[in-house]
């Protein structure tokens, strides 16, 4: 009995602050920032995590003094203590270290952090800890207890830490390994930089006792007329269950009771909705208003659906015109920050582009919300890339946490019309059946927007055929193709035709090649600016004649670190399929590309629904 209390005990005490169900929209929270100078340490052989004998620490009762998350310090002359987060260097957070620290550039293993800081939580209040993403995966602590350890680079999660948080001298310590593995979503082989760190934003988020912790507020699926979703409240007070969601430029102000399990679901029926589009990127003052707290949120309303092989927004067929974008900031590293979206994202209207596609991960919040005010479409994938382990149950788990974190996260944003579930993964059954069950699992948590993935595709008789079984799962068919970079010759482009057995919206979801800006020559001259511009040309051409077509996203608006890409003198660790060089420069394909977008701009798209 006694060893069984134990156990009991020791689980309770290492995991007692599981992971907490995501708390959507922190930024208009009542949030401090953790951003900023923090202390690291490189640990290539984990030895603040586990002992010689490879006993991990944060398995045992009391952590030791030589475990990293107990942040020890020497109390006399004689003690052996070998580490000391305080002497150590620092790092700016949020950020990857391959890009701040040179020494660091091309590892990949385990890195501790550690960020010291005072709160003083008054009584019955809350306290959350939300990190925004840590690649790849993290074991978090808070003055030496393990609040848990997740998985996954590009989406959020979150910890409670009322219990523990002290008015002064809080250390909370993170220890981060990027080392890849095949079971690992994404797996080994990535054509990206493998940016390992504390990428994205850290805030602490104060909340009552019982707070609104997630809802959704769309238009209901199928009905432009009426505001539908949900209020989850966290902790209710079945006693305090009212809650109201006010839109003033609606006239709305909705008066509901949260149930017993915490959730009110709802229908709004209104008129004179302005609904969101590129052209007119209208979104609302939105507050949700739970016992005096106010959540308030900027939410844009619109309808996105398919009808045949169409793409209807707002019930008016669209043609995407759009750019592929790597996370990456004008250092050469992660992007997070808002002017880093600006960067990315103004570049992408220069192009013409009313659409973006965001591979292959789910980026960080703050593009996802300019997107909004800017009016740019969003595909939003999670990676699941080439030769993910398929027939590993947790590889699915993984993926699947990943999706339902990133739906959580951007679910109210009107801007993300597409939700992606893989990108060029190989054909075989347990592939389809992964990828079928995420299509089910994101309709389950979205019934509005559309479901992709980036297909490859086969030639039979001298067809390029796109009839990937899974496309039976998808609202939109979309392929990567690289005619005149990985094969087939750019003069013949015209005669390469395709077709699809399915009547669904077909959209390139990648094409291009590379070019070294400010490298000129003949046009046959591979990795030349005329070279690419000429694979344009041909290109669009060919692409003009695919039937269904619906959208375009090139590979990629701006070249991107890769450690695959290495021809000196070229590539340099970089892939040089961008339209724009990561110095800036704007190489000759980009204005192929403008100009066919300023004639799609112009092309009447006559369809809409009911008429
Ligand atoms: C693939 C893949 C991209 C990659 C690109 C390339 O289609 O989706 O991630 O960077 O092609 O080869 O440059």
């Amino acid at each position: 009995m006694k060893k069984l209390l134990t156990a009991v005990l020791l689980t309770t005490t290492l995991f007692t602050f599981a992971q907490q169900n995501l708390i959507s929209n922190v930024p208009n929270r009542n949030t401090t920032s953790l951003n900023g100078v923090w202390n690291y340490i490189i640990d290539p052989y984990q030895t603040g995590f586990y002992s010689f004998h490879l006993d991990q620490y944060d398995k045992q009762e009391k952590a030791p003094k030589s475990a990293f998350y107990s942040n020890y310090h020497a109390v006399n002359k004689q003690e052996l203590v070998e580490y000391d987060f305080d002497k150590s260097a620092t790092i700016t957070i949020p950020g990857d270290w391959n890009s701040q620290v040179p020494e660091l550039k091309y590892y990949e293993g385990n890195v501790w952090f550690k960020k010291s800081f005072d709160y003083n939580l008054k009584d019955k209040k809350r306290l959350f800890l939300y990190l925004g993403a840590i690649n790849y995966k993290a074991d978090v602590y808070l003055n030496g207890k393990k609040l848990g350890t997740h998985e996954g680079g590009f989406t959020p999660f979150n910890y409670e830490v009322t219990s523990i948080v002290k008015p002064n001298d809080n250390y909370l310590v993170i220890k981060v390994d990027n080392t890849r593995h095949k079971e690992d979503v994404p797996t080994v082989n990535t054509d990206w930089w493998n940016y390992g760190g504390i990428t994205r934003d850290v805030t602490l988020i104060e909340e009552e006792a019982s707070f609104i912790e997630d809802y959704n507020i769309q238009l209901k699926k199928g009905n432009a007329n009426s505001i539908s979703g949900f209020i989850k409240i966290n902790n209710l007070d079945i006693a305090q269950n009212a809650v109201s969601i006010s839109i003033p430029e609606l006239k709305i102000n909705y008066k509901g009771k949260v149930g017993a399990d915490g959730i009110l679901n709802f229908e709004i029926p209104t008129k004179k909705i302005s609904y969101w589009s590129p052209e007119n990127p209208k979104l609302y003052d939105v507050t949700i208003d739970f016992n005096g707290q106010k959540l308030t949120d900027k939410i844009g309303f619109r309808t996105i659906a398919t009808q045949e092989d169409k793409i209807l927004l707002n019930g008016k067929q669209i043609f995407l015109r759009g750019i592929s974008i790597h996370e990456e900031n004008a250092k050469g590293g992660r992007a997070n920050s808002k002017e880093d979206a600006l960067r990315l994202l103004n570049w992408a209207k220069e192009l013409g582009c009313n659409y973006v596609r965001l591979a292959h991960y789910p980026h960080n919040e703050n593009i996802i919300r300019e997107a909004d005010k800017l009016g740019l479409m969003v595909w939003e994938e999670i990676p699941v890339y080439w030769t993910v382990d398929f027939a590993n149950k947790n590889t699915y788990q993984n993926a699947q946490d990943q999706l339902t974190a990133a739906i959580t996260r951007d679910k109210n944003r009107a801007s993300i019309i597409i939700w992606s579930m893989a990108n060029e993964t190989p054909v075989s059954d347990a592939r389809n059946t992964f990828i079928q069950n995420l299509a089910r699992h994101t309709k389950s948590l979205d019934n509005t927007r559309l479901i992709s993935a980036a297909l490859l595709t086969r030639h039979v008789d001298g067809f390029g055929v796109i009839d990937d079984k899974i496309g039976e799962s998808l609202d939109i068919i979309a392929f990567n193709q690289y005619l005149g970079w990985y094969g087939g010759k750019l003069e013949d482009a015209e005669k390469n035709l395709w077709k699809t057995p399915y009547n669904k919206p077909v959209v390139v979801s990648e094409f291009g090649g590379d070019a070294k800006a400010g490298f000129h020559g003949e046009k046959n001259e591979r990795w030349t600016e005329e070279y690419q511009e000429y694979l344009y040309i041909q290109n669009l051409k060919m692409i003009e004649k695919i039937p269904h077509l619906s959208g375009t996203s090139p590979w990629i608006l701006v070249d991107f670190r890769s450690p695959k890409r290495l021809l000196p003198g070229i590539q340099d660790g970089y892939n040089r399929k961008g339209l724009i060089s990561n110095e800036g420069e704007k190489k000759k394909a980009f204005y192929i590309m403008q100009d066919w977008y300023t004639q799609k701009k112009k092309e009447q798209l006559n369809y809409s629904l009911g008429k």
